[in-house]
């Protein structure tokens, strides 16, 4: 007699489920946890997991194949759970940029406004830069702290910037480095998993997301970014977290330097209340992500309240402290901040002065992140190491009117030799023309859960 309560299931093959995936069919949850369990255990080899990535570029993801992948990713390992910090715990993520500093105004000023901020961040990728190594450019600051380290770090200072241990989203490991590999990174559906599954892996009662568009931001084209932006709210959010996401300007570097430790001067300076020229856009978009930030924690009724509480904490030099208490914490010397131009030491140091007359009409910012990579700012291969005071500062910003020979950037590199091949990118990637451009808003859509679902569900891909 046949026994009922036993349920036979099929068992899956990877070949399936690449052909599958290839001609265009939508894997179910069990499919998916069957890849990305055998990305983690190394049980499905890299090639066929690499052509299960090309399929699904290709053919692009569901929004339950994207639910049910970020999911499996974040179950793939530990996760972080404090149960000693007695606060609201809420981030803020960017899906990534050219002089995106960000987290270094907004970690500080939402802690100093009654938060926690545990913000597990990478390093440099592409052409954009990474928190970590710019923070490892303060001598002994530690980043790959223990779990149990990080929670001790919150409880301390209400923010710590730690890198994503090895068990700690595993899948996302092996998956990251094989998309980087096989021209994977690019798919709205990949992006969103890879980062939320990190996120909802720490523990996260909120989230702030600031996806880039423009020239810089790795969907350079609105609709894209637009499309990535509601996926991530509506996943994040059917997964239990508070999310919102502002879509952000990212048509020219952010703020006026692009590198590792000019990027962390310039936010010391603005944590210091002063205000230098060609940092009001950081100084801006930082306390509108901080505001959202503190609203959705919970400590403010709108956002822009909630911006109001950031300013205060940044004037009052509140935020400041507790950016200290946290450089001190992770083993940083303070001594760095004395004097942060004393700091500076490049090897090689150019001015690029302005070729014509004219605006400074576009940046193709992209094509700039390049070229502070190639200061040696930032890394050829995984793994290499990268200057901390290489670099580029901007003098003059989109729509700034510059005479012929005036300045435009300085670049610092390792050797003079590392300077000419930046320096004719940035030639050919700022464009000056005889008219000024039109003004680009800093923040120009914001998703929160109604509007994210009722885009996605209006969106044909
Ligand atoms: N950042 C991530 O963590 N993953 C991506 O896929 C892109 C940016």
């Amino acid at each position: 007699m046949k026994d009922d309560s036993v349920v036979s299931v099929a068992p899956l093959h990877i070949t399936d489920i690449i052909r599958k995936k290839r001609d265009g069919g939508v894997l179910d949850d069990r499919e998916i946890g069957f890849l990305v369990s055998g990305a983690t255990t190394g049980s499905i080899p890299p090639e066929q997991l690499a052509s299960w990535l090309m399929a699904s570029w290709l053919r692009g993801l569901s929004l339950d194949e994207t639910r049910a992948l970020t999911i499996a990713m974040r179950d793939s390992g530990e996760k972080f759970t404090p149960r000693r910090l007695g606060k609201v715990a809420v981030d803020k993520h960017s899906t990534g940029g050219v002089g995106d500093k960000t987290s270094f105004l907004v970690a500080p000023l939402a802690a100093a406004c009654g938060l926690a901020v545990p913000m597990i961040s990478g390093r440099a990728l592409g052409h954009t830069g990474g928190t970590l190594d710019k923070l490892e450019s303060i001598p002994g600051y530690r980043t790959a702290l223990t779990l149990s380290e990080f929670e001790d770090v919150l409880v301390h200072c209400g923010a710590s910037i730690v890198s994503q241990t090895a068990t700690l989203v595993p899948a996302d490991g092996v998956l990251y480095a094989l998309r980087d590999r096989t021209a994977t990174v690019e798919n709205a559906s990949l992006i969103c998993a890879s980062i939320l599954s990190k996120k909802l892996a720490a523990g996260l009662d909120a989230l702030v997301l600031d996806v880039k568009t423009g020239s810089g931001s790795f969907l350079p084209q609105h609709k894209d970014s637009a499309y990535l932006a509601a996926l991530l709210v509506a996943t994040a959010e059917g997964a239990g977290t508070r999310t919102v996401a502002l879509m952000t300007d990212m048509g020219q570097p952010l703020g006026r330097t692009a590198g590792n430790w000019i990027e962390l001067a310039e936010c010391v300076e603005l944590l210091r209340g002063q205000r230098p020229a060609g940092s009001e856009d950081l100084r801006g978009l930082s306390l509108i992500l901080a505001g959202w930030m503190i609203h959705l924690g919970g400590k403010a009724g709108t956002p822009e309240a909630g911006r109001q509480l950031a300013e205060t904490a940044l004037v009052d030099g509140s935020a400041l402290g507790k950016f200290y208490m946290m450089i001190e914490a992770q083993g940083g010397d303070l001594s760095v901040f004395d004097d942060l131009a004393a700091t500076h030491k490049p090897g090689a140091t150019q001015v690029l002065a302005a070729w014509d007359t004219g605006y400074i009409a576009a940046m193709d910012t992209m094509a700039i992140g390049w070229a502070v990579q190639r200061t040696g700012a930032g890394r050829e291969q995984p793994g290499a190491p990268v200057d901390p005071h290489a670099g580029i500062e901007f003098h003059a910003r989109r729509g700034a009117h510059l005479v012929k020979g005036e300045p435009l950037a300085t670049l610092y590199a390792t050797t003079a030799a590392q300077l000419d091949e930046p320096i004719a990118i940035l030639q050919r990637a700022i464009q000056i023309s005889p008219a000024p451009p039109d003004a680009v808003p800093l923040v120009n859509q914001i998703f929160t859960r109604e509007n994210a679902e009722a885009f996605l569900r209006n969106t044909v891909r």
